[in-house]
This record gives C-alpha cells, structure tokens and sequence, in this order.
C-alpha cells in the first residue's frame, strides 16, 4: 500500500550514519556523545520497533535526540518559506500549506509529488524522524483543485447532523491522504457570539452544545481508523484534527482588535472565567474526548493577555484540568504577536504550553532563539522533552514512521461523485426557509418560465466562500462543481423555460423569479465588518427580478445572517443558503420539492446592525419591533417554525 514506507526511516537511519557527525544548527558542538552511539548500535533502535508499544519508542527516541532535533520537533515553516535541504539540515519537524498554498501543479499528483518531497528530506535525517503536513481543510481539502467541497461549518450547523459530519470527516480525511496529508487544523469550535466577525461561517453557530457535538462528530470522522483500513501497530490517528482556537475566539468584543482593519478578529475577550468556562470551554472538551491530539490556540487575548500567553488556560486548565496529553501548535506567526521583543515572545509562549511554533517563515530566526533560551534556562530542558514527547507520541499515533507518504489507492475517491452526493446532500440539509408566503416553494413541475438573477447563482466560487483554492476565496470557476443555476436548470423538463442574467434584467412575465444574493467570499478579519444590510447590487437584482415575476424567491448566499429585513416583503419566499460548496445542485433538489427543507438557524438572525451583537445569551425579553427578525433554531418546512408574522417597525 505504501511505497517502502518502512525502508526509507532506516535507509535514512543508515545514511546519516555514514555522516561524519550530524549536522550541528548554527553551532561548534562536537557531537553528543549519545548520537555516536547509535552508529556502533547492530540492533535496530527500539524506536523503529513496530512491535513496541508506543510509550517506549518515544522514549527510546527522545533519549537519543539531540537538543537541535527537539527544537527541530518544535519548528513549523510554511512550505514556501522552507529552502531545500533545510529540513535535513534543521531536523523540521512539520511543513504547512496556509490558505492557497497549492503546489505549482495543483493536481493530487502535484501535491503528492510536493508533500512526499519534505518527506523523504525528513526521511533523510539522522534519525529519521518524519515530518507531519498540515491543511485547513475545513470544508474539505480547499486548497486542491478537484477536491469535493462541502458547505462551509455554518451550514452544517444549520443542518444539524452529527452522522452528516461525521461522514464529511471521513471524505475529506481520504482525500486528504490521497495527498499526504495526515493533519487538519479543523474543526474551528468557536461559539461566535457576534456575527460580524469575519470567521462566523467557519463555526458550526452561537450555540455551546450544538457546536460540542458537531465537533466531537468531526474530530470522530476525521480521527477514526475506517474499517477497511490497515492501521500501523500503535496508530490510532486516521487524521490528525485541531480544534481551533482555544479558546473564546467568537467572543471577542467588537473593536478591540489589536490587528489593523480588523474589529473583532484577534481581539479582547472581556468576559469572566465563568462565563468563559460556560460558553467556549465544552466544545474542547468534547472534542479531547473524541480524541484530538492537537490544538491550536486563538490570535485573540483574554482581558488583555494573548492567548498564546496564557499558561493558565493552555497548561493549567486544557493541559492539565482536561488531562490534555497531545501538542499545541501556535497560530500562524502568533507567537510573534506575544511581545515585541522575539525573544521574550518566544519564552513566555514556549513556557505558557505552547509545544510547536508556526512560525511560519524565519525558522532559523525561532531555532536560533530556543537555542539560546534553553542554554540561558530561561526555556527548561524538561519544558523541550515534555513539547517534543507530545509531538513524538502524535506521529506515532499517525504511524508516520510506519507509513509516512500519500496513499495512491485513495486517489480516485478526491471528487468522486460518492463524494460529492454526500456534498450534495449536506447541501440540502442545509437549507433554511424563512420566509414562504402563498407556499411558492416547493417550485410546480412544470412551470412554464423561470428567471434566474445575481451573480451568485452561477459561481462556485460565491458559493465555496474563504478558504478555498485561495486563503480569502474568490468569486468565479475556481473548482468543478455545480451552481445553483445549473442546478436547476438540470432539474427542470422541457417543458420549463429558464432564462439568466445576473443584473436580473428581464422583459415580460416570469411565472417564478429567484434572485439569488449575498456576501462575495472573505476569511478571517477581513469580512470583520460594521454593516451587514445587504449591498444596493443585489437589492437593485431583486426589485429587477421582482418586477417581472408572478412568484418570487431569493436565496442568500452568505457567511452569516444578513439586514434583509427592509426587503423581506419584496419577496414571496426566502432561503439561507450559507456557502453551499461545489454541489451547489442540492439547491434545485430542495427548491423544487424532492427533499423538504429541514434546516434551522444556527444564529440569531437580527432585524438591524444596531441589534448586534444579538444572540441566545442575551435575546431573551427582547420582543417587537427589538425581538430578532428570525430567533436561533428557526426554520420553515418539516417539522419546522411557524411562519412569524414580523411587526412593522418601520
Ligand atoms: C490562520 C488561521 C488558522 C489557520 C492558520 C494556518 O491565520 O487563524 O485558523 O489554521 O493560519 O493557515
């Protein structure tokens, strides 16, 4: 199944030791004693041992590391950053693709070909230690053109299955691996509770128990060993998951970032312990107990203090109350953020628990800086074996060093249409009416004429949202897939006219109009916004599509909730799409009744941007013309809301 997958840790082990002495970093050490050692050593080293338990090759490992090869462990560089051989040479522990981080050729050949290549240069190191490849893959594997992309966390929130997720774990875990890749930093298990944050629709919703479950459900899909699988001795790992960011990232308070142009990404969570422990602490619990063996702390502070710096949370509390026993790895250059002194930035994260540095780009620069902490004590000995014992007992659990490259039999499932019919179908129990006056939808078979305006009904690339083949997204034909428009005009019969235009200009009469609106893709701070009625574009498509239609539906195509509360009478029915992904056809296959609508709001739908933030922790009493204009948990068909008659607030 692998490409002599165990030989190449050996033949590395073998090689380095024909190397006069291991490479030292930026230093004059003789070689440790202990490393000459080994090369006298007939026997394989206990580490190699599969039949070993995996306590016992960690262990044997550490002790025969040298202290550049444990801060090697600890060193995350982007793949970019990384210059050819310096993984050998620095003993690099892990690689990373950010958002867009594709190989030249963005084929799973050519990722492939890019992941297995770091490999074989860790594969080449003294001890052989294999470096582990991360993704956000957080609707699927984003990055890869061809990957099947599935509706982003907030529309699986709304869907609210855990086997649906469960299952989307599995998918993109295999597609992943198709590639190499055993390491996700996904599931984001924020509990968002202002949606003008940027990353909403990257969480499940405003819910504390509804986003534990998701979460556990996905760390399970993206962890658990599939059955027909040949696991190593002592994996237990299919996917490496990281549940993201530890902790209160979705409760910052509006305007406190510390990053320019950003309101509420990286910013100030003003809360008590308590209400921090009540909100934003269960769904890491949830997901430790499905197993996650990393996690990844938040860009943003805690009444002022980074949480990069917060020993308390990360080593008292998640370490030790949760009994946390994997690795935490930094955000990307977060550590940076900690203090302006790099140095100072460096101990105070290393020392608060921070095991793995994503540094990502200057890691000579951190290498050379744990040298010198270590050597002054101002980073203990003990602080570097327990980082690296975590990082170690993780590959173990992976069996990198037992299978450490792609699995080509796993290639023909990236974007297999079983992939993607399960895609199509989150797609659909995504879905959440709001509004259905007169019951226009589900659409008749057989209506005469359909028109069809906005951009977004014909671009994957509005309806994938961030974090897809770019780190912010874009709109346009950026993967295969299906829009919403081709969607329907697959579904109807001959019998059914369907005419397009994104401005939504049409002549005459149409028997059913659908205007579809929305946000164009953002991620991060960047969609931290102040304003979230939406833009006069796509009001001016729906007054378009409305004055030309007997019947008329708009489907919104968003990150979150959006103002739509001054157009909501225009139209006779209402649809939250969310970011549908590449299968945007599971749209037609609800619009026109062969599958109910069955999704429920995962937030809190406000009636103005001066309501926010508005969530369940603090709606309640709020009624009239102050109640939101759509409460969490509403929804439309079966076993569904009743319509709320809104009251005029105007
Ligand atoms: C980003 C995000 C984090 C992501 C990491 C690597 O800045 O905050 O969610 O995993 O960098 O792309």
């Amino acid at each position: 199944m692998y490409r002599n997958a165990v030989f190449l840790p050996i033949l590395g082990f073998v090689l380095s030791a024909c190397v006069s002495s291991p490479v030292p970093v930026a230093s004059s050490e003789p070689p440790d004693p202990a490393v000459t050692a080994i090369r006298s050593d007939d026997q394989e080293p206990l580490y190699l041992d599969a039949d070993q338990p995996v306590s016992a090759r960690v262990e044997d490992l550490l002790g025969r590391m040298t202290l550049d090869e444990k801060i090697g462990q600890m060193t995350q560089v982007e793949k970019n950053s990384i210059q050819p051989g310096d993984i050998t040479t620095y003993f690099i522990g892990s690689i990373l693709s950010g958002g867009g981080g594709s190989p030249p050729h963005n084929t799973v050949e050519g990722w492939t070909a890019m992941v297995d290549g770091f490999q074989e240069e860790a594969l080449a190191t003294r001890l052989g230690i294999p470096l582990v490849y991360g993704v956000d893959a957080i609707h699927g594997h984003g990055n890869l053109y061809g990957a099947t992309i599935f509706p982003q966390q907030i529309g699986l929130g709304a869907a609210g299955d855990p086997d649906l997720v469960r299952r989307i774990g599995q998918v993109t875990a295999a597609e992943m691996l198709a590639t190499g890749i055993p390491w996700n930093f996904a599931p984001i298990v924020a509990v968002p509770q202002d949606i003008r944050w940027g990353r909403t629709y990257e969480a499940y919703g405003e819910d504390t128990d509804l986003v534990a479950e998701l979460s556990a459900a996905y760390v399970q899909g993206l962890q658990l060993l599939p059955d027909t699988y040949t696991a190593a001795p002592g994996q237990t790992l299919y996917i490496l998951a990281t549940p993201k960011h530890f902790l209160g990232d979705g409760g910052t308070t509006f305007g406190t970032s510390t990053t320019d142009g950003y309101l509420l990404d990286q910013g100030d969570m003003r809360l008590s312990e308590d209400a921090v422990r009540r909100l934003f602490l269960p769904p890491y619990q949830a997901a430790l107990e499905a197993g996650a063996m990393s996690v990844m702390p938040s860009f943003s502070s805690w009444n002022g203090v980074k949480m990069h710096a917060q020993e308390y949370w990360i080593t008292n509390v998640l370490k030790g109350e949760l009994i946390f026993d994997g690795f935490i790895i930094s955000d990307w250059a977060a550590i940076s953020q900690v203090d302006f002194d790099y140095y100072t930035a460096v101990v105070t994260s290393i020392n608060a628990g921070v095991d793995m540095n994503m540094v990502p780009y200057d890691y000579k620069g951190f290498i050379e800086v744990m040298k010198e902490a270590v050597q002054a004590g101002d980073i203990t000995e003990e602080r570097v074996d327990d980082a690296v014992r975590r990082i170690l007992t993780t590959k173990f659990a992976l069996g990198l060093f037992d299978h450490p490259f792609a699995d080509p039999d796993l290639l023909p499932s990236v974007g297999s249409d079983e992939h993607r019919r399960l895609a199509r179908q989150a797609v659909r129990q995504s879905l959440v009416l709001l509004k259905n006056e007169g019951d226009v939808l589900p659409i008749v078979d057989g209506t005469s004429l359909i028109y069809v305006g906005g951009q977004g009904a014909d671009d994957i690339g509005i309806q994938c949202g961030g974090w897809t083949i770019a780190w912010q997204g874009s709109a346009g034909a950026i993967q295969p897939g299906t829009t919403i428009l081709q969607g329907i005009q697959d579904r109807v019969s001959a019998d059914t006219q369907i005419e397009y235009d994104p401005a939504g200009m049409f002549g005459g009469m149409a028997d059913v109009g659908i205007a579809v609106v929305g946000e164009h893709p953002y991620a991060e701070g960047f969609g931290d916004t102040d304003d979230l009625r939406l833009l006069q574009g796509d009001i001016d498509v729906i007054d378009a599509v409305r004055a030309h239609s007997r019947e008329m539906v708009v489907i919104i195509l968003s990150g979150r909730p959006l103002i739509i509360t001054d157009q909501l009478d225009t139209a006779d029915a209402w649809v939250a799409a969310w970011l549908p992904g590449t299968e945007g056809a599971g749209v037609a296959d609800v619009l026109f009744g062969d599958y109910p609508f069955t999704g429920r709001l995962p937030y809190t739908w406000p009636r103005s941007n001066e309501q926010m933030p508005l969530n369940i922790t603090n709606v309640s009493g709020k009624t009239g013309c102050d109640a939101p204009l759509f409460p969490f948990g509403y929804g439309l068909g079966e076993g569904g809301s009743q319509p709320i008659v809104q009251p005029d607030c105007r």
